[in-house]
């Protein structure tokens, strides 16, 4: 498709060109946008874009400016609580678990903006002084790359996940992630590492992206039937409770060890800001996502068909291999997006339809510095049918 001016805006949307070998529906670059100085006409043009191709990529946003970069968001859903989707670092230090084990910096301009990355960040990162990032790491992981093998370039896929708390805020509809600084050097090789055999080359220090709406599309009618009907239920303090388990090597989930906190070792919470979500969350396109945060993932509540029974389901062994035989269907190289990020370039995706991960890369590739800005939506995700209310 050749490059097209919608709604009569500034900007142009070129769709991105997949490779032949790619069934990757998603992607769109936007050129022609400044946002340190966006008019509501352009707000307005960004966010469909983004609900149509569901992730973008604006190129160059050098001098954008971190307030400007909060405002962003916040103006992209004016309703919503105006602090960071995780809350403030010091609530996110606080329970924030597994996400918060690695020291995370607010910019003091913008405390909202969190600088995220890897490796040092200068003697002055926008105010941050001396700061090296420990950032996305093969660590998380029960099976890593050797030493040997990771310093050759052999990395895995981090963590599959939507941004978002899981408990008392609502999952941002939008995160928007700056590249400010990229490593630079050879390709490196992302391995499943799982038995697949499966594989894939790319920069270092990109994201990678899934389409959970395609994913919905690759389920049969029945699970489809299923999964509209069902319902989860997600652990208090989600990160906290599984702050000692490891992923798989496919980023895909968690190995079961047994290693999840029990109920009565998490820190006091209160049963209303539980979150109950259905699975299928409908988007504003018309479109469905099977969005799950399976890792988080407490309580199913199936339903086949409508008129089933409920069948409730707290064992993770059985949850995780339900939502893993769904989602690793889309956790394939042809259905990948690599952003093919550039310093200056911001990264924005519908957070209500698509996964998406870190790649660790071995240090000798150079620092990496991302400013990450997204908030918790004013609304909940709703699905083709509602969750009876008990
Ligand atoms: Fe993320």
């Amino acid at each position: 498709m050749s490059p097209s001016r919608i709604n009569e805006s500034s900007l142009v949307v070129t769709p991105i060109k997949h490779a032949a070998d790619k069934k990757c529906t998603i992607g769109a670059i936007i050129t022609g946008l400044d946002l340190n100085d966006i008019s509501d006409e352009d707000l307005a043009t960004l966010k469909e874009a983004i609900h149509q191709y569901q992730y973008v990529m604006i190129k160059d946003q050098h001098n954008l400016d971190p307030v400007k970069h909060w405002e962003l968001v916040t103006r992209l859903d004016p309703e919503a609580p105006q602090v960071h989707g995780h809350g403030t670092v010091k609530e996110f230090q606080k329970t924030g678990g597994l996400l918060s084990k690695r020291a995370v910096h607010g910019l003091p301009a913008a405390p909202n903006v969190r600088l995220i990355g890897k490796g040092y960040q200068g003697e002055d990162h926008f105010g941050i002084k001396d700061f090296t990032a420990a950032g996305a790491s093969n660590d998380y992981h029960r099976y890593p790359p050797s030493a040997e093998s990771f310093a050759a370039g052999n990395t895995q896929f981090q963590r599959w996940h939507i941004d978002a708390p899981l408990y008392d805020r609502e999952p941002p509809h939008f995160t928007a992630l700056r590249a400010v600084k990229c490593p630079v050097g050879p390709d490196i090789q992302v391995n499943w590492d799982d038995g697949s055999g499966l594989s894939m080359k790319c920069k270092p220090g990109q994201t990678a992206f899934v389409s959970n709406t395609q994913l919905y599309e690759l389920l049969s009618d029945e699970e489809r039937m299923l999964a509209e009907n069902s319902w989860v239920e997600y652990a208090p303090f989600p990160y906290m409770w599984i702050e000692n388990c490891k992923g798989r090597p496919n980023g895909l989930g968690l190995e079961t060890e047994g290693k999840e906190h029990k109920m009565e070792e998490m820190p006091e919470w209160e049963p209303e800001k539980i979150k109950t979500y259905p699975m299928v969350w409908m988007r504003p396109n018309g479109k469905k996502a099977l969005q799950i945060h399976g890792i988080a993932v407490r309580k199913m509540f199936l339903k086949a068909t409508p008129t089933s029974e409920v069948q409730v389901v707290d064992d993770v062994v059985k949850i995780r291999e339900l939502l893993h035989s769904w989602q690793q269907r889309i956790i394939r190289p042809e259905y990948v997006l690599m952003g093919p990020v550039e310093e200056g370039d911001v990264q924005m995706w519908d957070n209500w339809s698509v996964f998406h991960t870190a790649v660790d890369y071995p240090d000798h590739y150079g620092p990496r510095s991302m400013h990450q800005a997204n908030l918790g939506a004013s609304d909940s995700p709703v699905g083709p049918v509602p969750i009876p209310v008990s």
